[in-house]
């Protein structure tokens, strides 16, 4: 691996991330197709120069580019055995640390930490150690390295032994557990978990909240956060790119589709999500057949816009989920639909052009998940919307904390309230929508993607 390492090391900052900014599919005839990934460590990086982002292999088609040598600059894709991976990405990380840090467990029969528990920790930790010596290897003296999420939090602990002249930073992009349920992990684990990212200068998070659960978690079991400066950074939306990418034709052409399959003279509540148990999107679906029934003077008048698009498919619960998700929607149109008139138009396939048009479009957009470290949809829809949106927000994502005020916030569990918040939501006066729409914006771009990274790295070179 990484043969042609002759080159002297001098990246000055370095990202690591299980999933990179670029993707490789294998065509049929072997051609490779490259694709590049959006999300906030994407447009936050673009103004860094002399950077490295190491990140796996995560397909077959990323695994030949690495074979084939084919890849761009300040990009190192490691080809982590497929197994050691699988272990790690879908056994230890999406299936353990991320249902401790959102609360996904059904406590009675679930988690189970046995011998197949601690294979594939053991692939976790082999998985971490090859991300902290591509690191060590490639950063040049005194460099800063940003260690990102779950995935990695290993890495900082290990990359410190190899490489004690580093400024590393380690960033929570999840939430973090409170102490009581973060101990359902095996104390050994918990401790190397902790230690692993306070292995780190800075560890940094996106709310207050997050980082006071990880410092609480630390005081109880390590006695505290030892050497490790803790933050908080909370990431905004990108106001430019939105504004002028949802203004392209490929959005009008969808915002057409979609006038037509929702009807005339019709209210819309938009959601947009990956279908992960997180988001609550079941919940929803629930509160919006109880807003049919509570309040039968929306029946075709409102049309539930769900976009709910694949995600993590390798895993049974998350499949499960996505069929739950599809069989709902088909039971409320069944009871409720009419012969013009579809309750719910739900679309599984990824379309970021059809979701900038449902942001347009939206009267409400409900964003109700049961955790989530931020959620930038929440922050989006205010940005792009084109008459004003009413937010529907659960006050369980971080992004309360910046957007409670002008939201109509819910508890994620409250199917009833949920329902009432739906209400109030389509209920809301063009002035008053126009208003809150317009605050939201505000707070929801006070620290676009490429501050937020400067000010982390500016922080983690302080000192
Ligand atoms: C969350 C995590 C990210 C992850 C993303 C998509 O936002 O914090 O680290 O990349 O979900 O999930 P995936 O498993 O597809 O990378």
């Amino acid at each position: 691996e990484h043969a042609e390492a002759t080159a002297p090391s001098t990246a000055q900052v370095l990202v690591a991330s299980n999933r990179g900014p670029i993707t490789y599919t294998l065509g049929e005839d072997g051609t490779l197709d490259a694709k590049r990934g959006g999300g906030g460590l994407v447009s936050g990086l673009s103004a860094v120069d002399d950077k490295l982002w190491v990140c796996a292999a995560l397909g077959d088609g990323d695994r030949e580019a690495v074979r084939r040598g084919v890849g761009e600059p300040g990009v190192r894709m490691l080809d982590i055995d497929a197994e050691v991976h699988a272990d790690a990405y879908n056994g230890i990380a999406n299936s353990v640390l991320w249902f401790v840090h959102h609360l996904l467990y059904q406590t009675p029969v679930e988690p189970v930490f046995d011998a197949e528990f601690r294979r594939q920790w053991a692939s976790y930790e082999t998985y971490n150690r090859a991300f902290a010596q591509a690191l060590a290897e490639e950063a040049g003296e005194g460099a800063a390295v940003l260690v990102q999420d779950y995935h990695l939090a290993l890495v900082p602990g290990m990359l410190r032994e190899l490489r004690p002249d580093l400024r590393i930073g380690h960033f929570s992009h999840t939430p973090w557990a409170p102490v009581d349920y973060f101990r359902l992990l095996p104390d050994d684990i918990g401790e190397q978990l902790l230690r692993g990212i306070l292995g780190a200068d800075r560890a940094a998070f996106l709310t207050r909240r997050w980082a006071d659960a990880f410092i609480g978690c630390c005081t109880e079991i390590l006695g505290g956060t030892g050497r490790t400066r803790i933050g908080v950074h909370g990431l905004g939306a990108d106001a430019d790119f939105l504004r002028r990418r949802s203004r392209e034709a490929d959005v009008d052409e969808r915002m057409a589709a979609l006038r037509e399959q929702v009807g005339e003279n019709r209210k819309t509540i938009v959601r947009v999500d990956r279908t992960e148990l997180s988001k609550n999107i079941v919940r929803g679906l629930h509160a919006y057949r109880a807003l049919l029934e509570a309040h039968p003077e929306w029946r075709e008048r409102v049309v539930h816009v769900a976009f709910a698009y694949p995600s993590r498919q390798d895993l049974a619960v998350y499949r499960d989920y996505t069929a739950a998700v599809q069989s709902l929607a088909t039971e409320i149109n069944g009871a409720y639909g009419t012969e013009s008139w579809t309750p719910v138009v739900l679309h599984v396939k990824d379309d970021f052009a059809r979701s900038l048009a449902a942001y347009r479009l939206a009267d409400v957009a409900l964003v109700n998940p049961i955790r989530d470290g931020m959620n930038l949809v929440a922050k989006e829809v205010p940005v792009v919307s084109d008459h004003g949106c009413a937010l529907v927000l659960s006050r369980e994502a971080g992004a309360y904390e910046e957007l409670g005020e002008d939201a109509i916030v819910v508890n994620p569990y409250d199917v009833t309230g949920t329902a009432e918040a739906l209400h109030e939501a389509l209920s809301m006066g063009a002035e008053e929508r126009t208003g809150r729409t317009k605050r939201l914006a505000e707070a929801a771009t006070a620290l676009p993607p490429q501050r937020w990274f400067l000010d982390q790295l500016e922080a983690l070179r302080q000192e």
